[in-house]
């Protein structure tokens, strides 16, 4: 039996990098997917093909900014209207500025937590009254990061908002644990993976993209950078039933990057 036969996920940042993947890998595992995002080309793309794959109805595409409440509501409105229900949640959206402590501008500051971390907390409060309405097990899981857990010089927004995905996380879990609800809430913390948002940080920092593979490999143990379908699937882990047991925590998928 497939992993998600029955599922109904929701997943942000879908048009593109890990979320692209991870859409695509739910619909392999059964799942019916709301691909959201903010490029309506890019969501077409890939709700056609997944439909060209799986058959008609089984992706749709949803323009989602998580860094607005209203459309969250609209974003969940929809998935249930199209799909009946709402079971999962990958709250995988993100930006990321190279900026360290001196140099963050309020804008920075404010563009980076609005999405990573006051996205994730929308997501999070908007999909439990339609999770608890399915009467079936759901799940919510949240994109963090190693850099919630050492410090990098140039990404101090970054890292203060992925530390807090973490907090939210274990708060959310407790919630719905405390509740009765029976949906469980989790985290996956990537190391450095090789996605269009790797390629932006090349640019940014001046880096051919095989400079910034080369330096950022020896930062991983296992020697090498991240590929998105091992993000997927530690997410597909999270969001199945597999994981009926585990809530509150986070997953390293990291290489060894924060063994050291
Ligand atoms: P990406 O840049 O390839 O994709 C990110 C997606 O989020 C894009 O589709 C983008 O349009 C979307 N997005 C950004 N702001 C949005 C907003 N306000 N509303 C809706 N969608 C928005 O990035 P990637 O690498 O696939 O990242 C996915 C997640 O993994 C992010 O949360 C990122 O912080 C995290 N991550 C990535 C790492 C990496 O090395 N690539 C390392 C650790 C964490």
């Amino acid at each position: 039996m497939k992993r998600l036969e029955n599922k109904v996920a929701l997943i942000t940042g879908a048009t593109k990098g890990i979320g692209e993947t991870t859409a695509r890998l739910f619909a392999d595992e059964g799942a019916k997917v709301l691909i959201c995002g903010r490029n309506d080309a890019d969501g077409q793309r890939v709700e056609a093909e997944i439909n060209a794959a799986h058959g008609a109805g089984t992706a749709r595409y949803f323009k989602l900014d998580v860094t607005s409440m209203d459309n969250w509501k609209e974003a969940i409105d929809f998935a249930e209207s199209q799909f009946g229900k709402l079971n999962i949640l990958v709250n995988n959206a993100g930006i990321s500025y190279p900026e360290n402590v001196v140099t963050t501008t309020p804008e920075i500051w404010n563009k980076v937590i609005a999405t990573n971390q006051t996205g994730v907390f929308y997501g999070m409060q908007q999909v439990i009254e339609a999770m608890a309405r399915t009467g079936e097990p759901c799940a919510i899981v949240s994109t963090a990061s190693v850099d919630g857990h050492v410090g990098d010089e140039l990404y101090f927004a970054y890292c203060a908002a992925k530390a807090a995905v973490e907090a939210m996380t274990r708060c959310a879990a407790l919630y719905c644990a405390n509740h009765k609800l029976d949906i469980r809430v989790n985290a996956v913390a990537p190391g450095y993976i090789l996605t269009p948002m790797a390629e932006e940080d090349a640019r940014q920092n001046g880096k051919t993209i095989e400079e910034y593979c080369a330096d950022c490999a020896e930062l991983h143990p296992i020697g090498r950078l991240g590929r998105p379908d091992e993000i997927a699937k530690a997410y597909l882990y999270m969001a199945s039933d597999d994981a009926s047991f585990v809530t509150g925590t986070t997953l390293m998928v990291d290489g060894g990057y924060t063994a050291r």
